[in-house]
């Protein structure tokens, strides 16, 4: 069964709890929860108080993606604030494998995001410690960019190094996500969708979910 994790980057924030509540009535099975800084990424998004608030009121599995410089200053806070899986940046990360290893100590699940010039073969010497990979299939920062084509030959590439090995790392994309890219993400190798604003801004939410699990 392959995921939807619709991200609440691209929800009504003064209503957000609603949003999320319709997400998962609808039936999507992950929430993620986009945490930006202004340093690696150029927009502030928001951080553990937000997602410690939602926490009592779903039972989405937060899927947290920390688009943050020293994502180890503030893996405990996440870890309290609820997140069930942390995904870190490459790119943002001196010692990957010494925090993967921190988040994985509170058993929560862990990931690591390649930005969209960030080669898969970066990670062949941690893909075996991940739960996920996440690429990113625009440059992060911003709901409702244009999807990057060559994020096609990232996930095949992933696919078969993952496949190799025999892991069950999961394939996670992340940005420009639609109708009508969905399913060709998927039959490359993609285990976990992430759409913003095509499921936030659709005037009929749950139609829209909908519409996604039919192509996944
Ligand atoms: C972008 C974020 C994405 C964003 C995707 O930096 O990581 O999760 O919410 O938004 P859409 O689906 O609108 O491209
Ligand atoms: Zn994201």
């Amino acid at each position: 069964m392959k995921i939807l994790a619709p991200s609440i980057l691209s929800a009504n924030f003064a209503d957000l709890l609603s949003d999320v509540k319709q997400v998962e009535a609808a039936g999507a099975q992950w929430l993620h929860l986009d945490v930006m800084d202004g340093h690696f990424v150029p927009n502030i998004s928001f951080g553990p108080a937000i997602i410690k608030a939602l926490r009592p009121h779903s039972g989405l599995f937060f899927d947290v993606h920390l688009m943050i410089e020293q994502p180890d200053k503030y893996i405990d806070a996440f870890v309290k604030a609820g997140a069930d899986m942390i995904v870190i940046h490459q790119e943002a990360t001196r010692h990957l494998h010494r925090v993967i290893q921190a988040i994985k100590a509170h058993d929560v699940q862990a990931g690591i995001s390649l930005n969209p010039a960030t080669p898969i073969n970066t990670l062949v010497d941690i893909v075996d410690q991940l739960d996920m990979v996440l690429l990113m299939s625009v440059n992060p920062g911003f709901g409702g960019q244009k999807f990057i084509e060559h994020t096609y030959q990232k996930i095949k590439d992933l696919r078969t190094l993952i496949d190799q090995r025999a892991l069950t790392t999961k394939i996670e994309v992340d940005g420009g996500v639609n109708l009508a890219n969905a399913a060709s993400l998927i039959n490359c190798g993609a285990d976990v969708l992430v759409a913003g604003s095509a499921v936030f801004g659709a005037d009929d939410i749950a139609e829209r979910i909908a519409q996604f699990q039919s192509r996944m």
